[in-house]
């Protein structure tokens, strides 16, 4: 089996703390698959390990059949041969393999347009006509963001922010869509458009998703697969539907 994102036995340590200790799951193309974990599990560092942002010290990542990072120890001469020099591909290089992170806490441009925001995320197209048409995609998926296309973003309410923030990360048409805790901090009626959409994202302009949340109804209600981080380990790995019904699962993240 051949996955779009594969992580296999990564640790990481911040210090002396270790965030993640022998990691291992995947994506496949197509599918919308979640990570669920408490405060402080470790879900944010997954996703910067995956972009490049944190090495990892065991373990390596691959996306679309490539070796992104490799563990520095450990990393026998052919595979750093494979890589170049560095054991790990830089975030530039990851992103434009096809790989856009929505981070944690919806970081547009404050003080740029929601228009200026959309094309800070296209930096690496070159063509204006292309970049142009990605807009008017955004625009059509999220009608509200064409309504304030001049307007600050960080006048924005916090929805209208996390839809831009999806938005632009999507203008770079990436093939793996990564979603930091895109509900949080959202009323619960906003944050029901916010997964209608991933799921139209995944099935409309067939990205594969990869998110990460505290809100484990809504992430497995919308993913195919689920991980279940916890203190840096994953506990659990199984199908969404089988997940939701999991004695485990529902007394420690579905509150039943
Ligand atoms: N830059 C850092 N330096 C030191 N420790 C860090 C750093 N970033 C994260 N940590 C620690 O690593 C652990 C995992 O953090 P991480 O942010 O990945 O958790 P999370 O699951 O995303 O939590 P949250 O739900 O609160 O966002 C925590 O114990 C955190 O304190
Ligand atoms: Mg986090």
């Amino acid at each position: 089996m051949s996955f779009l994102l594969e992580a296999k036995g990564i640790s990481v340590s911040y210090g002396s703390i270790r965030a993640l200790r022998d990691v291992t799951m995947s994506v496949e193309a197509g599918e919308i698959a979640c990570l669920i974990g408490a405060n402080g599990a470790g879900k944010s560092t997954l996703l910067k390990a995956i972009t490049g942002l944190v090495p990892i010290t065991s373990g390596s990542i691959s996306f679309a059949e490539r070796t992104i990072a490799v563990a520095e120890r450990g990393a026998s001469e052919g595979m750093r041969g494979l890589l170049g020099r560095r054991a790990s591909w830089s975030t530039d290089r990851i992103v434009a393999l096809g790989v856009a992170l929505v981070p944690e806490g919806r970081r547009v441009f404050a003080e740029m347009t929601v228009q200026e925001n959309l094309d800070m995320g296209a930096f690496l197209v070159r063509d204006e006509e292309k970049v142009r048409a990605k807009a008017e995609e955004m625009f059509a998926l999220f009608p509200i963001l064409r309504e304030r296309r001049r307007q600050k973003a960080g006048s924005l309410s916090g929805g209208e922010q996390q839809m831009l923030a999806i938005a632009r990360a999507l203008m770079s048409s990436p093939r793996l869509l990564l979603l930091d805790e895109p509900g949080l901090g959202l009323a619960p009626l906003i944050i029901r458009d916010i997964f209608e959409i991933i799921v139209r994202i995944n099935r409309e302009e067939g990205v594969t998703v990869f998110l990460v949340e505290q809100n484990a109804r809504m992430a497995l209600a919308v993913s195919q697969k689920g991980y279940v981080l916890e203190t840096g380990v994953v506990v659990l790995d199984d199908r969404a539907a089988s997940l939701l019904a999991n004695e485990r699962v529902k007394a420690a993240y579905l509150g039943e």
